[in-house]
């Protein structure tokens, strides 16, 4: 079976070919099947955003489609920055300017807790979709640390690893990650579905 990824990430492509791959599913991009989807992230769930993306890209292909939304959710910011991670602050920042702000909001405070979310969606033709949500609860260090990583990852620390996501490595990170655990639940998720439907 061929999936489209709902995504013009070729990180996310390869990480969704290494394990969807187990299950005999081509993971193939937008590109490969010549089509350019722009959605907007209109939603207010992290579910909500991903069925979105994974919907439209189904229906512009008429190809299962598998979209994915993530951010970072701190207690003392409301559970913000969440949806709005990715264009946190607006415009025009860089990774650095959008963690110093959630630094920023946390000025004086004790409640540092924080979680990362992922969720994945993926829509089928025939109006079925599948659904995976992965967490990763932290806390939000004082001050960056690390130099892997992307996003909010130098801020994002794990009291059992003693390390932020920058100062870990890409397998280190896989295997605790909100994304590498929506990952894993999707896969079972998918197996499941597809054993039900003999495909
Ligand atoms: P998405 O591509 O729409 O899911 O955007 C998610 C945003 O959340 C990214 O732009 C990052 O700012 C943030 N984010 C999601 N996952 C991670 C992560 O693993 N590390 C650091 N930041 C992340």
């Amino acid at each position: 079976m061929k999936m489209v990824l709902a995504s013009k990430n070729t990180h996310k492509l390869m990480e969704m070919k290494a394990i969807l791959g187990q299950l005999g599913v081509e993971v193939v991009l937008e590109s490969d099947v010549g089509v350019d989807v722009d959605v907007e992230e209109t939603g207010e769930t992290f579910e909500e955003n991903a069925a979105l993306k994974a919907r439209a890209v189904m229906e512009a292909t008429g190809l299962p489609a598998i979209a994915d939304d993530s951010g970072l959710c701190v207690a003392a910011l409301g559970g913000g920055p969440g949806v709005y991670s990715a264009r946190y602050g607006g415009e025009g920042l860089t990774d650095a300017d959008r963690y110093q702000l959630v630094l920023d909001g946390l000025r004086g405070e004790l409640d540092r807790s924080a979680k990362f979310v992922s969720c994945i969606c993926c829509a089928f033709p025939g109006g079925d979709t599948i659904t995976a949500r992965g967490e990763c609860p932290g806390v939000i260090t004082y001050a960056p640390r690390g130099e892997d990583g992307f996003g909010y990852d130098p801020v994002f620390f794990l009291p059992e690893y003693k390390k932020t996501f920058a100062q870990m490595t890409a397998e280190e990170k896989n295997a605790v990650s909100h994304r590498g655990r929506a990952l894993a639940k999707f896969k079972t998720e998918l197996e499941n579905y597809l054993h039900g439907t003999d495909q």
